[in-house]
C-alpha cells in the first residue's frame, strides 16, 4: 500500500494546512502545540452538564476499523458526538467487503453519501495513506493506527497527558519500554517527543524487540532496565504485540516480566515523581504489575480520558473548524 507521496507531505493541503492526520512526521512543533492547546481547551467541556459543542454540526464522520479496538474507536466516536457531528461506524465483518467489494469501491460509495471524514484503523502499514490519496479532495482522513507504522492521535493524547503533569518538554527524560519493534505507538511517540523538544528519549527492551535503526530517530537504546530507568520523568510501557510477531522473539512471558516487567522495585529507579503510562490494552503480569498499573504514579486511565479532547482537537483542526472560526460564523 505504498505511494510515492509520503504521508508526511500528503497530509498538508496546498496552503500548508493540515488536511489529513496520518503521521506525526513532518508536522512542526508549532502545529503540535496548537493541537495540544486546543485539546486542553476542550478538556473543560468534560465537566459541563451539556458536553456538546457545535463545531462539526452538519459534518459526517465515518469510523472504519478493520482491526480490533476499544479505546480508539470509542473515544473517536465520543469526540465526534461532542462536536455535534453525525457519526457512522461501519461493521467491517457485515459490510459488503465480505461479498468481494474492494476497499476503494466501499470508500467511493461512502463518499456518495456526502461523508466528510474517514477515521481508519488497519493492520496494514500505509493503509490510511493509501486511502487519503484516493478520497475526494474535501474528505479528511485520520489514521487511527496502521500496522507497525503510526498511531498519531495516540501519541498526541500521550503528549497531552505528559504536558498536564510535566509542562516543560525540554526538561524531560522519557523511557519507552518493551516491544518497540512492533509498536506503531512508540514510533509516533518518538516523533512527537523529539519534535516537542524532550531532553532525552530512551527505548528499553531485549535486543530482539529493539531494532538498532531506532538510533536514527534520535533515541538512546538500553537493554537493562536499571540503567534505562535511572532518573527518568516518564515511563511508557508497551504491550508485547504477539499478533505481529513472526517467530519466537522471547524466551517466555515469565522471564520477560522478570527482566522488563514494571514492578514497584523497578519503578523506584526512575525519579520519585515519575509518571507511568501505557497506551493499552495492558497485559497485567506480562509488561506491568497490577500494583504499578493501579498505583499512585499511574496515569493510564487519564490517557484514555484525554483521548476524547485530543481527538476533538484533531477532528476540528483537519476540517478547519476551530472555536475561532465558529465564533466568526456566529457573528455573521
Ligand atoms: N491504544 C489503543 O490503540 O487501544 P485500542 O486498540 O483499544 O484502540
Amino acid at each position: 500500500m505504498n505511494h510515492p507521496l509520503s504521508p508526511s507531505k500528503l497530509q498538508f493541503d496546498s496552503d500548508g494546512k493540515l488536511h489529513h492526520f496520518l503521521t506525526i512526521e513532518g508536522i512542526k512543533r508549532q502545529t503540535l502545540t496548537e493541537i495540544l492547546d486546543l485539546a486542553d481547551s476542550f478538556l473543560g467541556t468534560e465537566g459541563k452538564a451539556v458536553k456538546k459543542l457545535p463545531l462539526l454540526r452538519g459534518k459526517t464522520v465515518v469510523n472504519l476499523f478493520f482491526e480490533n479496538s476499544t479505546r480508539t474507536l470509542t473515544t473517536f466516536e465520543l469526540a465526534a458526538q461532542r462536536l455535534s457531528a453525525d457519526v457512522l461506524k461501519i461493521n467491517i465483518a457485515t459490510s459488503a467487503t465480505a461479498k468481494g467489494e474492494s476497499l476503494l469501491d466501499m470508500l467511493h460509495n461512502l463518499e456518495a453519501m456526502q461523508c466528510d471524514m474517514f477515521v481508519i484503523r488497519h493492520a496494514q502499514s500505509g493503509a490510511a495513506q493509501f486511502i487519503a490519496h484516493h478520497v475526494a479532495p474535501h474528505i479528511s482522513v485520520i489514521n487511527a493506527g496502521d500496522g507497525r507504522h503510526a498511531h498519531p492521535t495516540q501519541a498526541m493524547l500521550d503528549m497531552l497527558t505528559i504536558r498536564r503533569h510535566k509542562p516543560e518538554f525540554g526538561a524531560l527524560k522519557v523511557a519507552i519500554v518493551g516491544d518497540v519493534l512492533h509498536s506503531r505507538v512508540a514510533r509516533s511517540q518518538i516523533h512527537a517527543l523529539t519534535t516537542l523538544g524532550a531532553a532525552e528519549v530512551r527505548v528499553i527492551g531485549p535486543k530482539t524487540l529493539i531494532p538498532p535503526s531506532m538510533q536514527q530517530l534520535g533515541v538512546h537504546i538500553f537493554h537493562d532496565m536499571a540503567k534505562g530507568l535511572d532518573g527518568v520523568d516518564v515511563v511508557i510501557m508497551l504491550r508485547l504485540q504477539r499478533e505481529r510477531m513472526a517467530g519466537a522473539l522471547l524466551p517466555s512471558e515469565k522471564e520477560y516480566f522478570s527482566l522488563y516487567g514494571l514492578t514497584d522495585e523497578k519503578l523506584a529507579m526512575a525519579k520519585p515523581d515519575a509518571i507511568v503510562m501505557h497506551p493499552g490494552p495492558i497485559n497485567r503480569g506480562v509488561e506491568i504489575a497490577s500494583s504499578v498499573a493501579d498505583g499512585p504514579q499511574s496515569v493510564i486511565l487519564e490517557q484514555v480520558s484525554n483521548g476524547i479532547a485530543l481527538r476533538m482537537a484533531v477532528m476540528s483542526m483537519v476540517l478547519g473548524r476551530s472555536p475561532q472560526t465558529q465564533a466568526a460564523e456566529d457573528i455573521r
